[in-house]
């Protein structure tokens, strides 16, 4: 898969570029606040119909302007495809494929497949359980539509139960009358997002075992096993049908502790990824540079499990990562950007990577080479 061109407007500080890119490796370099950033954010705005810098989309508009617009011309093995998106100050975003609307935002996900890697993914291990949760809905929304409209469900009736259940003290009838239809509804979503989570985290668990391999030797062997809130074993939350009753149990039987917390306290909205190293928490025994190993290991790994599942490699977004690795995991993660196109960031020298160099200044895209 192949990012071929972008043509942005009002996005950020870039009041309009053009960039085309090569097949390879492409370095944005330039000093600080310059819009190396915001051009790989706009990219991966387009494959995910949202940021990972901001859930506004408002703050993308540039500074004074009414509308911001990126489009983004790309190619998979079988066909060139454009997404373009608008943002408009108070109003929803617009997005079209190929010149046709289209209604949400799971529409397109998956039709342009990116990785991103920015500095803060480093502390994937460290982080709290809301960053891998996030790890996996990126991954998996844009391998399986059916996964994100699943979590959009999900995500909405959740809402309805939280306020039910802070209403509940004041309306117990309505709360009564109606906690079962939207704990029924909430356990049949869990389901089938706990379902996927598991079986992406198993084949995921094999392509972090290499890479954590091929990058610190044999010595210890991680793994990363999906952590249900309902404490059962992994693979038990495969079975749909199993999961989606333990769910339910959950949500029927604790009405008074809910009540008492204020919102819902089981579900996949409270999940987590157990990740171990030679059987022990990584997060409390692994050695920093481990940590950091392994949250490489885990962003390789979802590029290399979307090639497997969709046949071809997504591209990869790196921002500024280079200058956060030391030598042995740069030399690493350069080998890893053969055969694949990279869209990559960095203020320092770019000499040993080699690729397409755009300089960026002030919001303007140079290329000087190729
Ligand atoms: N909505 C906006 N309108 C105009 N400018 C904006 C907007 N949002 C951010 N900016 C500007 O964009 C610039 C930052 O761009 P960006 O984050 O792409 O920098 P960068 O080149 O990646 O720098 P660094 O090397 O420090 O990461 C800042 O100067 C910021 O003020
Ligand atoms: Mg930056």
């Amino acid at each position: 898969m192949y990012c071929n061109r972008i043509r942005v407007s009002d996005f950020r500080n870039i009041e309009f570029a053009d960039v085309t890119f090569d097949e390879g490796v492409n370095i944005l370099h330039g000093a600080n606040a310059q819009g190396k950033t915001n051009l790989l954010e706009a990219i991966g705005f387009a494959a995910i119909g949202k940021s990972f810098r901001t859930s506004h989309d408002e703050d993308m508009v540039r500074f004074g302007a009414e509308m911001a617009e990126i489009s983004i011309d790309f190619t998979d093995s079988v066909r060139k495809q454009n997404i373009t998106v608008r943002m408009m100050k108070g109003k929803r975003k617009r997005i079209e494929l190929n010149g046709v609307k289209v209604g949400r935002v799971s529409d397109i996900v998956g039709t342009f497949r990116t990785v991103l890697f920015c500095p803060e993914n480093l502390s994937l291990i460290k982080d709290g359980p809301a960053e891998r949760r996030n790890y996996l809905d990126v991954a998996i929304s844009q391998l399986y539509p059916v996964y994100l409209k699943s979590l959009q469900r999900y995500n909405q009736i959740l809402k309805e139960r939280n306020q039910l259940i802070r209403n509940a003290e004041d309306d117990r009838r309505t709360f009564n009358d109606t906690v079962e239809f939207w704990s029924s509804q909430l356990a049949r979503e869990a389901a089938v997002i706990a379902s996927y989570r598991v079986r992406y985290l198993k084949r995921a668990s094999e392509c972090i075992r290499d890479c954590f391999f091929e990058m610190m030797g044999d010595r210890e062997i991680p793994t990363a096993v999906y952590e249900g809130s309902s404490h059962r074993e992994a693979e038990e939350y495969e079975d749909m049908a199993q999961t989606e009753r333990i769910y339910y149990d959950l949500l029927m039987n604790n009405h008074e502790r809910e009540i008492g917390a204020g919102s819902t306290l089981w579900g996949i909205h409270k999940d987590d990824i157990d990740i171990k190293l030679n059987g022990k928490s990584a997060r409390m025994f692994a050695s920093q540079g481990q940590q950091r190993s392994l949250a490489l290991a885990m962003k390789l790994a979802e590029g290399e499990v979307c090639a497997q599942i969709c046949g071809e490699k997504p591209v990869f977004l790196f921002d500024d990562v280079f200058s956060e690795l030391d030598s042995s995991r740069r030399a690493y993660l350069s080998g890893k950007m053969t055969d694949r196109q990279v869209i990559m960031t960095t203020c320092e020298p770019y000499g040993s990577v080699g690729g397409k160099l755009i300089e960026v200044k002030s919001g303007v895209y140079t290329q000087k080479n190729g």
